[in-house]
């Protein structure tokens, strides 16, 4: 059945309220468990939440200023909650193996001792993290500091996060999950399938995320107008980027600010999407913007962002690569095995690591955990603009080659490596890294 476009309006996911803020501390509480939610119009569908909501709520957090949530497994199986992007200990990373048992809970401590980022928080529990982000596992966190909150950026009700992804459904409107499947192609934005979203004719923030398992998105205004990427996964670039189109492999963010003040009160704008695969009729539109009203707008793009931290001197180099034989997926030609250390970092270390993907055929993305690591190199040349900023996850079309630099001076213990389209981690494409 074909899905009515435009019927629904796109939410915005509520901002979690802290259970206590007492001592410098920001607690909160989830429980993960089963909820319906209207994702295509006039149906309900299952899916998995935390607290009820599909996505998940938004934590707002700050720099300096410590998390801690409980959270409560009320499903059947195991979880693991990873907040994506996050400098943390390892007892609170989210390890696939670190599971927290159905019926039980578990508390997550998150320092916030990093810069401003727009992070993301979703399941990560071995061979299930990919069906279960894909049922409804992820939320955005939000981290701002002193640096981002100078800027005039728009703020408040202006500043808004999009989770985009695909999904596939049966004929009465549930998800239906097959690994590595090809045919999710249907829409969604912040958990609405091609929903509209009513803007003011002015300047708006936009916190975009893949939130997609697998699926590449290559995102632009349906006239073509310009987009201002102002950030990326660790935070605000140097200096914005006015751009066509926007790329965001799974797990990627963007933050952009689209002025609708060129357009007339009564303009629908498409954000479309020009990455394959899938049919354009399908995969070719995400949501549209409808400009509704006039707004006054003091926020402004400041020529200058942010200073990126320099980049030490690199004290050691390896390399990574990634390949596929369906049902089974390689780091270094290796299955996933807990048991085993593919990496040991020394504490300190800076490293350079050069990742291949030596699929011919695959595209692959890669994450590190507890680090934002910077791009030097995309075959052999600078990298892309859009990724100059921090980064925690970077793509790979097949054959490609990426050399990126990442500092290990905050925490001691072991994390996981891994490409983050999800059905790929959970078939086995990740490894371990232990910093000691
Ligand atoms: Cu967003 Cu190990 O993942
Ligand atoms: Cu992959």
């Amino acid at each position: 059945a074909t899905v009515e476009r435009f019927r629904l309006a796109m939410p915005v996911p509520p901002v979690l309220a802290p259970v206590s803020t007492a001592g410098g501390v920001d607690r909160y509480a989830m429980t993960m468990r089963t909820a319906t939610a209207e994702i295509l119009p006039g149906l309900r569908t299952e899916v998995l939440t935390y607290n009820g909501q599909f996505p998940g709520p938004t934590v707002r957090a700050r720099s300096g200023r410590p998390v801690v949530i409980r959270q409560h497994n009320a499903l059947t199986m195991p979880t693991s909650v990873h907040l994506h992007g996050a400098s943390v200990a390892p007892s609170s990373d989210g390890d696939p193996m670190d599971t927290v048992a159905a019926g039980t809970s578990r508390t997550y401590r998150y320092p916030n001792r990093q810069p401003h980022a727009s992070l993301w928080y979703h399941d990560h529990a071995h061979h299930m993290e990919s069906e279960h982000v894909y049922r409804g596992l992820s939320g955005a966190y939000l981290l701002r500091d002193r640096t981002e909150a100078r800027l005039p950026l728009p703020a408040g009700a202006y500043d808004v996060p999009i989770a985009i992804r695909d999904a596939a459904f049966t004929e009465d409107g549930q998800f239906s999950y097959a690994m590595g499947d090809r045919n999710r192609t249907t829409m969604l934005a912040n958990g609405k399938a091609y929903p509209y979203f009513r803007v003011a004719a002015r300047k708006y923030r936009f916190r975009l995320l893949n939130a997609s398992n697998m699926r590449m998105l290559r995102l632009r205004l349906g006239d073509g107008g310009p987009i201002v990427q102002i950030g990326t996964d660790g935070g605000l670039l140097a200096r914005p980027l006015t751009a066509t189109d926007v790329f965001l492999s799974a797990g990627e963010r963007a933050d952009v600010v689209i002025d609708f003040s060129r357009y007339p009160v009564g303009t629908e704008l498409v954000l479309e999407n020009t990455a394959p695969p899938g049919p354009a009729d399908l995969v070719g539109q995400v949501l549209r913007f409808d400009v509704d009203r006039t707004a006054d707008d003091p926020s402004e793009i400041p020529a200058v962002l942010r200073t990126l931290p320099p980049l030490p001197e690199p004290t050691a180099e390896r390399s990574v690569s990634m390949n596929m034989k369906p049902p089974q997926a390689f780091m270094d030609d290796k299955v996933y095995d807990p048991a085993r250390v593919d990496a040991h970092v020394r504490y300190g270390a800076s490293e350079v690591w050069t990742v291949t993907n030596a699929s011919p055929e695959f595209p692959h993305n890669f994450h590190m955990h507890l680090v934002q690591f910077r791009v030097l190199e995309r075959n052999g040349k600078d990298p892309n603009p859009s990724e100059t900023g921090l980064k925690d996850t970077v793509n790979l079309m097949p054959g490609e080659t990426v050399k990126l630099q990442a500092t290990f001076d905050a925490y001691r213990g072991s994390y996981v490596y891994h490409c983050h389209m999800l059905d790929h981690s959970a078939m086995g494409m990740m490894a371990t890294m232990k910093i000691a």
